[in-house]
């Protein structure tokens, strides 16, 4: 009888803890999220409309949690889905507001995503840099400013920061380059300044490295070529001057190369036109000299853009021997002589070649 009350007691409290680890999230998790939700502001979708109750893990738009821990894991809040509540809507998101610092005290959170929201403001709360487990910060697409948190290279979990399309100001702060787990860095279209630094080889497993459309200056560090799983640099639209590093050319992966509308000079390293680079992209620069005569059977170019530059000299004669090119534009340099004939020239338009001092022959005029 005795045995059977303690069973029964027993089996009550079993109950208890069991039904409180798995409706429950925890209070501070909970409150976290109200303090986040509060700094902001959603008026047409009301996606927040759903965060109530005390069940932060479950029914609340874009949360999850940790299965086990049931400790906040995940928070994914896109403008732009297929969700249904924006066909609902018949639009793409719209938020204002700013990211509570009390974000911070999710210190469980692994991926952090505010994505495409046009309207959310305010800088990064410094605090996230304090937060060990996290793995994919995406800010894309708001108005958020300040700048990039000095020690962010604490975060040593990171594999992605995307923090395109912002009004993030200041310096790229000199700790990011011991984020050694990074895999994905997108900063394009802010107004970050100054250098690069020269030791971003450092973050050996990166492999997209995207700045256009920023103000950085200075040069283009060579270690970027001990980036062995580099396949996507993008500098373009920058104030960046100086060479071309010559190492560039002779990375196992990378595919494009976009250096477009900065102020680098210099000749045109030889390794670059027969390398694994298949999207090059040097418009609008000061590079002067030839065009290398390296061309061989590994050039393999879906875009190969040198115009607006100060080349000189012939087209290589080298460039028939690529495997393929399928735009190539030389138009407004300083080159003279003939037009090779045959591929990959014959499919080519008189606007890949005009503005330059002497070139002749089809599809210009005739020699
Ligand atoms: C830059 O980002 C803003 C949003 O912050 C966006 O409206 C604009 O279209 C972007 N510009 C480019 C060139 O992508
Ligand atoms: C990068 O990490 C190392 C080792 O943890 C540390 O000593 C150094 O201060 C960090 N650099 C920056 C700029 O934070
Ligand atoms: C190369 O960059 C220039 C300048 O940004 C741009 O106008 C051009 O379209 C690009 N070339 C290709 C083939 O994408």
């Amino acid at each position: 009888m005795v045995g059977t009350r303690r069973m029964i007691a027993l089996l009550f409290l079993v109950a208890v803890f069991a039904s409180a680890a798995v409706d429950g999230c925890t209070p501070s998790d909970r409150a976290a999220l109200l303090a986040f939700k509060a700094a902001l502001n959603e008026p047409y979708l009301g996606i927040f409309n759903s965060w109530k109750g005390y069940d932060c893990c479950h029914g609340w738009y874009g949360v999850q949690c940790d299965p086990e821990l049931r400790r906040v894991a995940d928070i994914t809040l896109r403008g732009e889905s297929e969700d249904p509540i924006f066909q609902k809507a018949h639009r793409t998101g719209y938020m204002t507001g700013s990211i509570s610092p009390a974000i911070c005290k999710l210190d469980r959170l692994s991926s952090l995503i505010i994505a495409d929201w046009k309207g959310v403001s305010g800088p990064i709360p410094a605090c996230i840099s304090s937060l060990p487990f996290l793995r994919h910060l995406d800010l894309t697409g708001n108005r958020i400013s300040g700048e990039i948190p000095a020690d962010i290279g604490r975060l040593s979990r990171l594999a992605v920061l995307h923090l395109a399309d912002n009004l993030i100001t200041g310096r790229i702060p000199r700790s990011l380059t011991n984020l050694s787990s990074l895999m994905h860095l997108d900063l394009r279209n802010n107004s970050i300044r100054g250098t690069i630094p020269r030791n971003f080889g450092k973050m050996k497993m990166l492999s997209r490295a995207l700045f256009s459309h920023n103000r950085l200056q200075g040069f283009i560090p060579g270690s970027f070529s001990a980036i062995y799983r580099l396949s996507d640099l993008d500098l373009s639209f920058n104030r960046l001057s100086g060479p071309i590093p010559e190492s560039l050319g002779k990375m196992s992966v990378l595919a494009t190369l976009n250096l477009d509308v900065n102020y680098i000079s210099g000749t045109i390293p030889a390794s670059l036109v027969n390398s694994r680079i298949g999207t090059l992209n040097l418009s609008r620069n000061a590079i002067e000299g030839p065009i290398p005569d390296a061309f061989g059977p590994r050039s393999y170019f879906t875009v190969l853009d040198l115009s607006y530059n100060k080349l000189k000299g012939n087209i290589p004669k080298s460039i028939a021997s690529a495997t393929f090119i399928g735009h190539l534009d030389v138009s407004h340099n300083h080159l003279c002589g003939p037009i090779p004939a045959g591929s990959p020239f014959d499919h080519l338009e008189a606007s890949s070649f005009v503005a330059n001092d002497c070139l002749c022959g089809k599809p210009l005029k005739a020699c």
